[in-house]
């Protein structure tokens, strides 16, 4: 879909929040400056998070407390998945209470967490426009309108 500025991203934020329930991941996969920061706080503030949410860069992972607890993770300096094993984010991963917002998510590959919500940023022509995809993974019990 088509997002033409920083506000309808954050738009886009809400609804997903909307559709999301504790133990879900949601996937922000995109170029450095995609958006996935500016996306992971909207969702956040919809699911209640009030203070902050500076990026996680290199705290790899920031815990907020929402209505639920919200995960904001940024795996962009981590190489593989055993560095993420060594890193000790697992058990926040699997987090059944909170839902996880991962930035820079490729390195989990076969580890990817189900259910989970995969959503593409990628830059346009346009300096403020975004062209984003999204794919539920193992979500087929909700009816999500984005
Ligand atoms: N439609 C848009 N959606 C999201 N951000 C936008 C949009 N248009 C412009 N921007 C700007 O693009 C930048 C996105 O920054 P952001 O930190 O969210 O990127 P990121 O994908 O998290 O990058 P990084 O990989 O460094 O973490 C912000 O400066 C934001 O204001
Ligand atoms: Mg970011």
């Amino acid at each position: 879909m088509w997002i033409g500025s920083q506000k309808a991203m954050e738009a886009l934020g809400v609804k997903i929040a909307a559709c999301l329930r504790a133990g879900d991941c949601v996937f922000l996969i995109g170029d450095l400056g995609a958006g996935k920061s500016v996306l992971a706080r909207a969702i956040g503030r919809a699911l209640g998070v009030a203070g902050p949410m500076p990026s996680p860069s290199f705290g790899l992972l920031i815990p907020h407390e929402g209505r639920i607890r919200v995960n904001h993770f940024d795996l962009y300096r981590l190489e593989d998945y055993e560095e993420f094993l060594a890193a000790g984010l697992e058990e926040a991963l699997l987090d059944e209470c909170a839902v996880s917002l991962v930035e820079w998510p490729e390195i989990l590959g076969g580890q990817a967490p189900v259910p989970r919500l995969e959503v593409r940023i990628a830059h346009t022509g346009e300096p403020d426009a975004r062209e984003v995809s999204l794919l539920c993974i193992g979500m087929e019990d909700r009816s999500c309108e984005f």
